[in-house]
């Protein structure tokens, strides 16, 4: 057998551990699949003294994560510690400084400085995998960088997250409300004690950043994404929803046009008959169009030990076959600046939902405020109640400017008959799946 492939892990929390038991119980595989020993020589974590269930003597221990990333004898740093600047960023940066490659799980980091870091390996002649950073156990960093190299695409979307995903499948089945579907994915361990980079749409902006680069050439810009949450959406809306023939997913999507690059993470009404629909709990897809292959559609566990640990040993193994890819599929001081498309500059069909109280004239102000805005309304579905209490009505219109819709929701907000904040969610076309 040849030399042995040494690995050093920064980081011994669910992801950290689940990559040392993964090691522990298929040794002879991976080493089947690179032909040479891989050995964990050293690991790395805050505390020394918790108990992490896994036997860690034969290990040598560094307090200084980034003492791990120079001193160590590690051919890899596998950085698992997590957050987008701070001891993950320098952990990684000294590993490539110090001419080792790298593999993350860290989406963060990578949206935000993944730029920065793909110069830095190439100048260092290493590899930088972070397979693990998007979705997880699904393999769709290989797929755009390599199995659909051949292709142009124009539009790629998934569903990122799988905390959202289950809640939103979550509310969609038992027609329970977001905060308490919230609490009991918490106590299931699918949802943080804080989840707002989760619910606010900020993890699936990080991942959708990454794809962006990947499919378009393009450095990272994550902070060109624009960004809404899930944390509006009522069991109304999903019921709404259901009746219109559509299904409510989070969805990050980017396009391709000669405006730019278009960014985009928000609740978003899909098709109920197209295959994103169908994606369920804590599931994560993502939808490539390439202009040759058509529509690819990958699905798997976006999150988790076992999923991610498989995300992380396949960049090792990658790295001990001596498989390079460049970072984002082309060099990195050749990712183009093509400028961000400014959300104001969208153009979508909408759902509309306001609480109204049911008295003569108010769709009459609510149509003249439409008419104002030139939105060309699709349908109306309103619900009579007794005189002036309050009802929904929900309405959807043809595809419409953003700002034009913007407009007409503040006019619409100031109305004495409306009673709550209106909810808006844009719907958008998934049946050429
Ligand atoms: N969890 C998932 O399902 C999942 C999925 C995909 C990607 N990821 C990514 O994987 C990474 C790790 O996530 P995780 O869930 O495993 O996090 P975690 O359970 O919170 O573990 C973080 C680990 O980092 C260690 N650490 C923190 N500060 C450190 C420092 N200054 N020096 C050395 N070690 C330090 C902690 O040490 P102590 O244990 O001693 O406190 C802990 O072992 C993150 O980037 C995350 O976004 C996670």
């Amino acid at each position: 057998m040849a030399e042995p492939f040494k690995i050093a892990i920064a980081g011994l929390g669910t992801i950290g551990v689940g990559t040392l038991r993964l090691f522990e119980s298929q040794r002879e595989l991976l080493e089947a699949r690179c032909q040479r020993p891989l050995i964990v020589t050293s690991v790395s974590a805050r505390d020394r003294s918790i108990d992490r269930q896994i036997n860690l003597d034969g290990y040598a221990w560094f307090d200084d994560a980034v003492g791990l990333a120079v001193e160590s004898d590690a051919d890899v740093v596998v950085e698992l510690i997590g957050g987008s600047d701070g001891i993950a960023r320098q952990v990684c940066e000294a590993a490539l400084d110090a001419g080792k490659h790298v593999v993350t799980a860290n989406k963060a980091l990578i949206a935000v400085a993944g730029t920065e870091l793909a110069l830095k390996a190439e100048a260092a002649n290493v590899s930088l995998g972070f397979e693990a950073a998007v979705c997880a156990g699904m393999p769709i960093i290989k797929m755009l960088r390599e199995g659909l190299a051949a292709n142009s695409f124009s539009r790629i979307y998934g569903i990122l997250n799988g905390t959202c995903n289950y809640i939103l499948s979550h509310m969609y089945e038992t027609g329970r409300e977001y905060k308490d579907v919230l609490t009991e994915a918490q106590r299931l361990g699918y949802a943080e004690a804080n989840p707002s980079f989760d619910v606010d749409g900020v993890d699936s902006a990080h991942k959708l950043a990454i794809l962006t680069s990947l499919a378009f050439g393009s450095v990272v810009n994550f902070d060109d994404v624009y960004v809404e949450g899930i944390r509006h959406i009522s069991s109304l809306d999903i019921i709404y929803a259901n009746e219109l023939g559509y299904r409510i997913k989070l969805l990050g999507i980017t396009e391709f046009s000669d405006n730019g690059i278009f960014q985009r993470v928000h609740p978003t009404m899909v098709p109920c008959g197209s295959p994103i629909a169908g994606v369920e709990g804590v599931m994560n897809a993502v939808v490539c169009e390439g202009n040759f292959s058509g529509t690819t559609m990958m699905e798997a566990q976006g999150a988790g030990a076992g999923p991610t640990a498989s995300a992380v040993i396949g960049d090792i193994l990658d790295f001990a076959n001596g498989r390079s890819a460049r970072t984002f599929g082309i060099p990195a001081n050749s990712l183009s600046k093509l400028p961000g498309v400014p959300m104001e500059e969208n153009r979508s069909s909408c759902y509309l939902r306001l609480m109204v109280v049911d008295r003569p004239g108010v769709f009459a102000d609510i149509a003249a405020i439409m008419r104002d805005q030139e939105i060309s309304m699709e349908s109306v579905l309103q619900r009579v109640k007794a005189e002036d209490q309050t009802v929904p009505v929900v309405i959807t219109t043809h595809d419409t400017d953003e700002a034009a819709i913007q407009r007409a929701l503040k006019s619409i907000d100031l109305l004495d008959s409306v009673k709550e904040r209106p909810t808006m969610i844009r719907i958008e076309n998934t049946s050429n799946q």
